[in-house]
């Protein structure tokens, strides 16, 4: 079987401040679902790539991904959450794909490193597989209050035992399909692919991530990913 990239892209982009959608801004003048493209299209095991677009603009996607020579993307349209999202463009693929990698527009500049071992550790048969590092700041778990007040902690978990997971995240096809799908019956949800495939009981394993495949989340992140691109050019 050959390897697929799913790629949601189809997020407004809340955070990051009013404007285009998040993926369709530029870095460095490239749009940022370009640059990830390109950055997952590179990894030796990667044979097709499915971007999954604003549902109301698939046509601009397609438009700016033929003006970039990825006329071989194929792009779908995408849905309310970015679990709709990763779940539609999973069904768009052909049936010899049996791997897959799904990968967050908003994680442009991921190093093709980190690329090729995910992939290598998901063809070498681990069922799902999660690039991560460690975490930076302590962890606190508090009441929340959500209204600006005081809110009180409730604990704090042991850091060394905490990583901060990034995209791509590899997985068995057939696994993956089957946690969108029961996950989705059930009505509940998860903040990431790997996240789903624990609910149904399938074991997720770690590998290193990569600084450089932070996502771009809000506009300080922009300022950040406009100076490694720089330093990369230079
Ligand atoms: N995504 C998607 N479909 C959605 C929501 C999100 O395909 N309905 C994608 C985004 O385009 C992004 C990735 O999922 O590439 C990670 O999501 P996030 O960083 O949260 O992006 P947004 O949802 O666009 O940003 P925000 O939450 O700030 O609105
Ligand atoms: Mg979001």
């Amino acid at each position: 079987g050959r390897t697929a990239v799913v790629i949601p892209a189809a997020g407004r982009g809340v955070r990051l401040g009013p404007g285009t959608p998040k993926a369709l801004r530029e870095l460095g003048g490239v749009p940022m679902l370009v640059h990830a493209v390109r950055a997952t299209a590179r990894a030796r095991a990667v044979a097709l790539v499915v971007v999954v677009g604003p549902p109301d603009g698939t046509a601009e996607v397609r438009h700016l991904l033929d003006e970039h020579g990825l006329e071989a993307v194929e792009v779908v349209p995408g849905g309310e959450t970015r679990q709709d999202s990763v779940r539609l463009g999973l069904d768009a693929l052909p049936a010899d794909i049996d791997a897959v990698l799904v990968h967050d527009a908003a994680r442009p500049l991921v190093p093709a490193d980190t690329v090729d071992a995910v992939a290598t550790a998901v063809r070498e048969g681990a069922p799902a597989v999660v690039p991560a590092l460690p975490v930076a700041d302590t962890v606190k778990e508090v009441e929340p209050r959500g209204d600006g007040a005081a809110e009180p902690v409730t604990g704090t978990p042991d850091r060394s035992r905490l990583r901060a997971v990034q995209t791509p995240q590899g997985f068995a096809r057939k696994v993956l399909a089957e946690a969108h799908a029961r996950v989705a019956r059930e009505g509940e949800g998860a903040t990431d692919d790997a996240g789903m495939v624990e609910r149904i009981g399938v074991e997720v394993v770690v590998v290193p991530g990569h600084e450089e495949a932070f996502k771009v989340t809000r506009p300080l992140d922009l300022v950040l990913a406009e100076a490694v691109l720089a330093r990369r050019r230079a």
